[in-house]
């Protein structure tokens, strides 16, 4: 029989892994939704919630509590466990306290016969996907993070706020880190195929008063502008996760900013960072290499650089 049940496993049923549940429902992504969460009694509470959701779609989804042996035959795990931000503290500073929680579920989750596709949302993220990409016997792009997609969310959101122009015509990726040192490269980006360049020349009066700089502090700042009011994110996050698990379980083929491990491209090795992939079946099928200008460069290797540190620092962990 050809029939297949779509399987996801969330690990960690907090803001973000509770949404991420609800997400899929509504979407209709997954047909058997599981979470795992130590705090048990608030994963179950989360997954009744969202089970009555069900009635109110026209798909009949499970959605339920379980345990590391329900990732055996999962097609996806999500990991969203993590500490909740705090206003003021940096993504690179939860990586203790999230490598501490890692080190209890990667090794449980390995052991579970797991060898579906990993997509790591924790914070400091590029450095968190890295951590559990080494520590599981999967193939390398088959574990990846969330890396700069909710960034590039937030810069549609912000581009379009300033021109006017529908997000869903702009064409812009947020690179780098998922952190205070992403990039924008803006040699690439464009209202429908018209450079952004180009429409500064052309609407000097509206786009000519962008400012480049101003654009990517508004974008690293846009996470906490939301921590400060409510002490966590979870909507955008929680929508662009349940698109990444939707191109992988239809193998969409689609291209995203997702943060793999880089081989060579962009003249970076061994560093995970926020880059345009294609996601299919397979994970990360390819990383599209896009030109940039010098300036771009710096930027990028720059962002690559603080990762960097941070994985030696996850090196050393068991
Ligand atoms: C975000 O950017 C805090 O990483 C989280 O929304």
């Amino acid at each position: 029989m050809g029939i297949k049940t779509r399987k996801v496993v969330i690990i960690g049923a907090g803001h973000v892994g509770s949404h991420v549940a609800s997400s899929l429902v509504m979407r209709n992504v997954a047909d058997d939704i599981v979470f795992i969460d130590i705090d048990k009694k608030k994963a179950a509470a989360h997954a009744l919630d969202i089970y009555d959701s069900v009635s109110s779609v026209e798909e009949n989804i499970s959605v339920r509590l379980g345990d590391y042996d329900d990732c055996k035959y999962a097609d996806v795990v999500v990991i969203s466990a993590g500490t909740q931000p705090v206003p003021g503290k940096k993504r690179l500073q939860m990586f203790d306290e999230t490598i501490e929680i890692l080190q209890d579920i990667v090794p449980k989750l390995k052991n579970s016969g797991f060898n579906g596709i990993v997509i790591s949302i924790s914070n400091p993220a590029d450095i968190v996907g890295d951590y559990i990409r080494k520590r599981l016997d999967i193939p390398e792009n088959h574990v990846f993070s969330t890396g700069t997609s909710l960034d590039t969310s937030r810069l549609k959101r912000i581009l379009s706020e300033k021109t006017g122009y529908n997000r869903n015509s702009i064409q812009a990726y947020c690179m780098g880190e998922h952190g205070d040192s992403s990039m924008v490269p803006f040699s690439h980006v464009s209202f429908g195929g018209k450079s952004f360049d180009d429409m500064k020349k052309a609407f000097p009066d509206t786009f000519g008063k962008i400012d480049k700089e101003q654009i990517m502090a508004e974008v690293r700042q846009g996470g906490f502008e939301i921590v400060n009011g409510k002490s966590c994110t979870e909507f955008g996050i929680a929508l662009a996760t349940c698109s990444i698990v939707k191109a992988v379980l239809r193998d969409e083929k689609r291209i995203m900013p997702v943060s793999p491990l880089l081989k060579g491209q962009y003249g970076q090795t061994g560093v995970s960072a926020g880059v345009p992939c294609v996601i299919g079946k397979d994970g990360v099928e390819e990383i599209i290499e896009i030109s940039l200008t010098q300036d771009e460069k710096e930027l990028f290797n720059h962002s690559c650089d603080v990762i960097r540190e941070y994985i030696a620092k996850a090196d050393e962990r068991e």
